[in-house]
């Protein structure tokens, strides 16, 4: 396994990221509405590192691994997220690879009646993306290698890990 992005690298970005959010929300209703399970570790430093009034949420998007697999083939549990209607959504995820996830979910939470929705992601893969969606917020860009720690998994293994690494093997993309 090779550090890609160290545990001091991460925090540093999530602070600067924290206060660019800050000072574009200022009164504003903001509702961080977080991917899991991948974002979870981002979540908790990141509205640390905001210090406005702001509500959490939590929506789960899965997609089904068949040979026909589509972007429409993602189940969306927005059990956790009950209340974005009238507020201003900001959608976290762990990283941006296709884009067919967070595009998906951004079209789901403008129908649930959001003000407005914009994307935050650590990560983003290069020379990956198939949907055109650009995020509002992220961290930093990544070679298109499978990665691991700071919250992503591989088979739920590794989101312990403070740092990101990249995680050689049958698994890499
Ligand atoms: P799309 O392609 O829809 O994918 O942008 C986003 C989701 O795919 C997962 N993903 C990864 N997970 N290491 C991981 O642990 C990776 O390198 C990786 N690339 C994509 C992730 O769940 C993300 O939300």
């Amino acid at each position: 396994m090779k550090i890609l992005l160290s545990e001091a690298q991460i925090l540093d970005r999530v602070r600067a990221l924290g206060r660019q959010i800050e000072a574009d929300y200022q009164g504003k209703p903001l509702t961080i509405v977080a991917v899991l399970t991948g974002s979870l570790i981002l979540l908790a430093d990141l509205i640390r590192q905001i210090q406005l009034p702001l509500r959490v949420a939590l929506l789960q998007a899965s997609s089904y691994k068949g040979a026909t697999t589509t972007a429409s083939d993602l189940v969306i549990n927005d059990a956790f997220a009950p209340d974005v209607a009238g507020r201003d959504v900001l959608l976290l995820d762990d990283i941006l690879d296709t884009g067919h996830t967070l595009s998906t979910l951004v079209r789901h939470v403008s129908e649930r009646g959001a003000l407005s929705v914009r994307t935050a992601v650590l990560l983003r893969k290069i020379g990956r993306q198939e949907v055109h969606l650009e995020p509002d917020y992220w961290g930093f860009e990544i070679p298109d290698a499978f990665v691991v720690g700071y919250g992503l998994d591989y088979d739920d293994d590794y989101r312990h890990l403070p740092y990101v690494a990249v995680l050689d093997g049958p698994h890499a993309s």
